[in-house]
């Protein structure tokens, strides 16, 4: 009789801390709701005089298309939709992984999801890209900012393989040509998620 109560009392706190485990935070719009799988979303910066929205560009008038910036905050930027990595796990939570792409049409054959690319000789970063394998260079997370309601993008796909030792890194801006690509391995852009 004690042992079946004891075991009935390890499964319940076992049970409760396993909940907690999992319930991370969910990252908040710009209307305090939380991010939700499919639905669309513009990715702004949290600061002004840091580009604009987020949107899709092409370095040299040809495909594939990079994941970047527009260069004003007034312009039209494009969408993005989240693939949390958990199946049936409909909200973005904070370091949780999950795919995100562009929700847009384009005349480019490759995927508008994003995936970490090689590191630049040149600059020595790594820039995002676009295409879908599948695989670990897909995977992204988002955690708070420093600053109060905003939020830094971020490559490691941890949760995919807790005991696998990556290069992380911070999404940011790097300037080509005066247009604004996503790369990591440089200062980190604060960003917020507004409603599509
Ligand atoms: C444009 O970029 C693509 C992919 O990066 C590359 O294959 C192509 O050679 C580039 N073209 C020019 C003119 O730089
Ligand atoms: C930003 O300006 C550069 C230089 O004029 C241009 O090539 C690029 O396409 C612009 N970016 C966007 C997203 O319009």
């Amino acid at each position: 009789m004690m042992n079946m109560k004891l075991i009935g009392t390890l499964t319940c706190i076992w049970l409760v801390m396993a909940i907690a485990a999992t319930a991370q935070n969910p990252v908040l719009d710009t209307a305090g709701q939380p991010l939700r799988r499919g639905l669309q979303y513009y990715i702004k910066p949290a600061i002004t005089d840091n580009g604009g929205r987020f949107t899709l560009i092409s370095r040299n008038d040809s495909c594939p298309l990079y994941p970047g910036q527009e260069n004003f905050s007034g312009g039209n930027g494009a969408p993005v939709t989240f693939a949390p990595f958990v199946r049936g796990e409909n909200v973005v939570r904070e370091t949780k992984n999950f795919k995100v792409r562009f929700d847009v049409f384009t005349i480019c054959l490759q995927s508008t999801t994003w995936r970490v690319g090689q590191e630049d000789p040149e600059t020595g970063r790594r820039l995002i890209e676009t295409g879908d394998n599948g695989g670990f260079g897909n995977y992204f997370y988002i955690r708070r900012g420093k600053v109060e309601n905003t939020y830094e993008i971020r490559w490691c796909p941890a949760e995919l393989c807790p005991t696998c030792r990556f290069r992380c890194g911070d999404v940011g801006a790097l300037v080509e040509n005066d247009k604004r690509l996503l790369a990591l391995d440089g200062s980190v852009l604060p960003v917020v998620f507004e409603r599509a």
